[in-house]
């Protein structure tokens, strides 16, 4: 649906520094299949809202290919550059634009009624697609409001309502539900999702949330300045993170420094640590001797009291340093030697410091990334 080839976009740099120029995109590819919510996720600075912009035609890329549903939109080696008002798309952006002088009913309604008369909806029609996604952003009570009277929250969604009401084959929306409190960014969270699945909406979506980014893709892209470092489903970019950097960004994770001693059978290593050794899977294959790092989630680390008598791969000795409780789990520091791990568990399993500990590392809970050497 959306093919992005070898894209490549920069800025000039600072006043004094005009010839170092700034690569906000660089040599980015992906697919996004029709019907996908496709999430660009990374800290702030990567280059999420400049490949947006790059799709939506607000900014001129220095090099690559962008086609949408087969239709190119821009190729730097064929010389094609469609304007933004040539391609179609829906847009939300991060600094979202209402149209003062109309009511909410009336900024919905308007991209509709404007269009040509062979593709316009009938009146009733117009009328339902608007109620429905008005109802959807919860605004629907708000109909008859004089768009400028809307808070900060209720504009940015006025403005994801006024993009999904058009039913555009891609929607690109840039951080949309930033402006929300947290349990309204929650609840629009999911009615954003089953409307873009219902009306089968293909969408880029930009955030730097991670507990977004896993609850609502299909698939994620973690971008790290103006590469990505990862892309796939929300559940392999959790618990298969390919380096440290995405374990960091999406969650808290241990890692531990370790060598692969063998391969044992398929996507199987043994890892041997400072600590002792442990059990770690990969998909991506290790040669013997490789310097590694086991990562391992805190709420995937298990934890029984006493020690065990001798530590055998993947179940090791530790003293609970500090547990502290936080409502729905207890996390616990546990020391190894001068290790220092996480442990999260059910509230019901809490350990006072100073105790000795068994902790167990699931084999397949453990993701092997390429350590540096
Ligand atoms: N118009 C511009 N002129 C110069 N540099 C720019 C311009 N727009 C973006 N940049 C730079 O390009 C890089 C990528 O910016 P971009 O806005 O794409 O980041 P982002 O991932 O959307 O970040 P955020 O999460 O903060 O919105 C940054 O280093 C930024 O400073
Ligand atoms: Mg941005």
């Amino acid at each position: 649906m959306l093919e992005i080839t070898n894209l490549r976009k920069t800025f000039p740099g600072s006043k004094r520094n005009r010839s170092q120029r700034v690569v906000a995109v660089d040599e980015v590819s992906l697919t996004v299949e029709q019907g996908e919510l496709f999430t660009l996720l990374g800290p702030s600075g990567c280059g999420k809202t400049t490949t947006l912009r790059c799709v939506a035609g607000l900014e001129h890329p220095e090099a690559g290919e962008i086609a949408v549903g087969g239709r190119t939109l821009f190729s730097s080696t064929d010389g094609i550059r469609l304007r933004a008002n040539e391609r179609g798309l829906g847009m939300v952006f991060q600094s979202y634009a209402i149209w003062p002088h109309m009511n909410v009913l009336k900024n919905v309604a308007f991209p509709l009624e404007v269009l040509p008369r062979s593709r316009r909806p009938s009146r009733k029609d117009i009328r339902e697609r608007v109620e429905r996604v008005l109802s959807v952003v919860q605004l629907g009570h708000l109909a008859d409001r004089q768009a400028t009277d809307l808070s900060g929250g209720q504009q940015q969604r006025l403005a994801l309502a006024r993009a999904l009401v058009m039913e555009p084959p891609l929607l690109l929306l840039d951080e949309p539900l930033s402006n929300l409190d947290a349990k309204l960014r929650e609840e629009m969270r999911y009615e954003l999702k089953r409307l873009q699945r219902d009306l089968h909406i293909t969408a880029v979506y930009v955030t730097h949330d991670q507990v977004e980014a896993l609850a609502m893709s299909n698939i994620i892209a973690v971008m790290r300045a103006g590469n990505i470092e990862q892309v796939g489903r929300p559940r392999e970019i959790y618990d298969r993170p390919s380096s440290r950097f995405v374990a960091d960004f999406i969650g808290t994770s241990n890692f531990i420094n370790g060598t692969i001693k063998r391969g044992e059978g398929e996507d199987v290593y043994l890892v041997t640590t400072d600590h002792g050794e442990m059990r770690a899977t990969s998909s991506v294959d290790f040669p013997a001797n490789a310097k590694v790092v086991v990562s391992i989630r805190p709420e995937h680390v298990e934890l029984d009291k006493g020690a065990t008598a001798v530590n055998s791969a993947g179940k090791w000795s530790g003293t609970v340093q500090t547990r502290a409780f936080l409502g729905e789990s207890v996390d616990h520091v546990v020391s190894v030697g001068d290790l220092e791990l996480r442990a999260r568990s059910n509230p019901s399993v809490s350990i006072p410091p100073d105790t000795d500990v068994t902790l167990t590392f699931p084999e397949t809970m453990c993701s092997l990334i390429p350590g540096d050497d």
